[in-house]
């Protein structure tokens, strides 16, 4: 009897236990993962691409070799304590003995080289050009794009600077705990004389603008070009106390014929940019971010400290719409990216873990185009919580929220705030080859495993999640 109800106990464990350990299995990311390798194609309903032919390494996608550069910058990054004017010091990472890293700026049409030098961040590291439509040689992704930069390594960075605009740089290796450490910066293509930046960065709970805390101060022309760059997490309210403004432009693309706000604040998504222009009046104001301590006053003497605006500025439907560069109607393919959670196991750790049309990383969708295609996607979030989608290399344009039809300025957006039960169509033009990360911009999130690619019909990488530079994008 007791050796009976030992065999029974033992095959009940077992079959309890043999599918978790199966599922365990299956959720391990594999050492030496290829880009080109994970989930499944999706080719949105258009055509499958043979398999195997290739036209270009991302490496080799790189238009710009032989010319001189325009702007060169040299980033020497570092592990190392820094000041954060208005709150102390601390342990992170540096570019240049500062973070944020140095401001750069170049003129629209200018070839940018930037030189990374690691001295030491010990995981290795990357730069990605947030929000600049790069060659994919030049995008940034370890393990996709390029091996992640070890200590004592050096990488070249060269891209002309197509569009005008508000952009921003950070690591791309490690990049939930890299960037919030330290590793950004702001870039500004043909920046103006009337310009004020305010880049918001939130260092282990410490909420900065312009990498100080607390009231921060700048002085403004009459009409200032405000520069709102949130290099956050989560998304972030913005407003102007004391004066009304106009939303001049939406992730570094101007808006058409904007028109002048009053008592509203603008939503910021994280990795968004906005610029504003605003009509200075004889009194200082106070640019409230996301309402917390930090805050930047523009002008001289006292200015105003009102709560957060209750009304916000719907993109969908500011400014007048413009002709566009293709027509969504005519679209070669379609996509779904469905974002959910589910239990299971994630890499061998068992949680909540995020899902893209129910599949879990790395056994997700790739979005598969040939150059050309005109594309149109639906975002839809049922995961219980917000999503600031970004895509690389591309400008998306918002067609629709929830079934409203856009009818605003054309919404060309780099990184979209989809809301827990939020479904957008959006639509692009596969006009730049590569492999392009399309993930999630709360970077604990991507490294949870919201994120997948755009890879473009014979481009392949000889670059692999993991091995020996330990390649890890997120
Ligand atoms: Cu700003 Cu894939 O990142
Ligand atoms: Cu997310």
């Amino acid at each position: 009897m007791p050796r009976r109800r030992t065999v029974v106990a033992v095959a009940a464990t077992l079959v309890v236990l043999a599918p978790l350990g199966w599922f365990w299995q299956q959720s391990l990311v594999p050492d030496g993962l290829s880009a080109m390798d994970m989930g499944y194609a999706d080719y949105g309903g258009g055509p499958a691409m043979p398999a195997g032919h290739h036209h270009a390494g991302v490496g080799e996608l790189k238009p710009v070799a032989d010319r001189a550069a325009d702007v060169s910058v040299r980033l020497v990054a570092r592990s190392e304590r820094f000041e954060i004017p208005g709150r102390g010091s601390m342990a992170g990472y540096t570019l240049n003995h500062t973070s944020p890293g140095p401001q750069i700026t170049a003129k629209q049409g200018d070839l940018v080289e930037v030189t990374l030098v690691n001295e030491s961040v010990p995981d290795g590291m990357t730069l990605h050009w947030h929000g600049v439509d790069v060659p994919a040689a030049e995008d940034g992704v370890a393990g996709v794009t390029q091996d992640a930069v070890l200590p004592g390594q050096t990488f070249t960075y060269r891209f002309v600077a197509v569009d005008a605009g508000t952009y921003w740089y950070h690591s791309h290796q490690v990049s939930h705990e890299q960037v919030k450490k330290g590793l950004y910066g702001v870039l500004v293509i043909s920046p103006g004389t009337t310009d004020v930046v305010a880049a918001v960065h939130t260092y282990d709970k410490i909420r900065t603008v312009n990498g100080g805390y607390g009231e921060r101060r700048v002085a403004g022309a009459p009409t200032v070009r405000l520069r709102l760059i949130n290099t956050d997490n989560g998304p972030m309210a913005a407003w102007v106390d004391g004066a009304g403004y106009k939303v001049i432009a939406v992730d570094g693309t101007a808006v058409n014929a904007p028109t002048p706000v009053e008592g509203k604040a603008v939503l910021v998504t994280a990795g968004g940019r906005i610029d504003l222009e605003i009509t200075l009046p004889s009194k200082a104001v106070r640019i409230g971010l996301g309402g917390g301590p930090t805050t930047l006053v523009i002008g001289e003497g006292d200015a105003p400290a009102g709560p957060e605006p209750a009304d916000r500025v719907d993109l969908l439907s500011y400014g007048t719409p413009a002709a566009l560069p293709f027509d969504p109607a005519t679209a070669d393919r379609h996509f779904e990216y469905r974002i959910g959670r589910r239990p299971g196991f994630f890499d061998g750790k068992p949680g909540l873990w995020w899902t893209i049309n129910g599949h879990q990383f790395p056994d997700v969708p790739m979005f598969m185009v040939t150059e050309g295609d005109v594309v149109t996607m639906t975002l839809k979030n049922t995961s219980g919580q917000v999503h600031p989608m970004h895509l690389h290399g591309h400008h998306v344009l918002v067609l629709s929220r929830d079934g409203t039809r856009a009818t605003g300025s054309p919404w060309w957006t780099d990184s979209l705030n989809v809301e827990d039960d939020e479904t957008y169509e959006i639509a692009f033009l596969a006009d730049n080859p590569g492999i392009w990360m399309d993930h999630c911009h709360n970077l604990p999130h991507a490294a949870q495993g919201l994120v997948t690619h755009l890879m473009y019909e014979g481009v392949t990488t000889p670059f692999r999640l993991n091995g020996p530079n330990k390649n890890q994008p997120e």
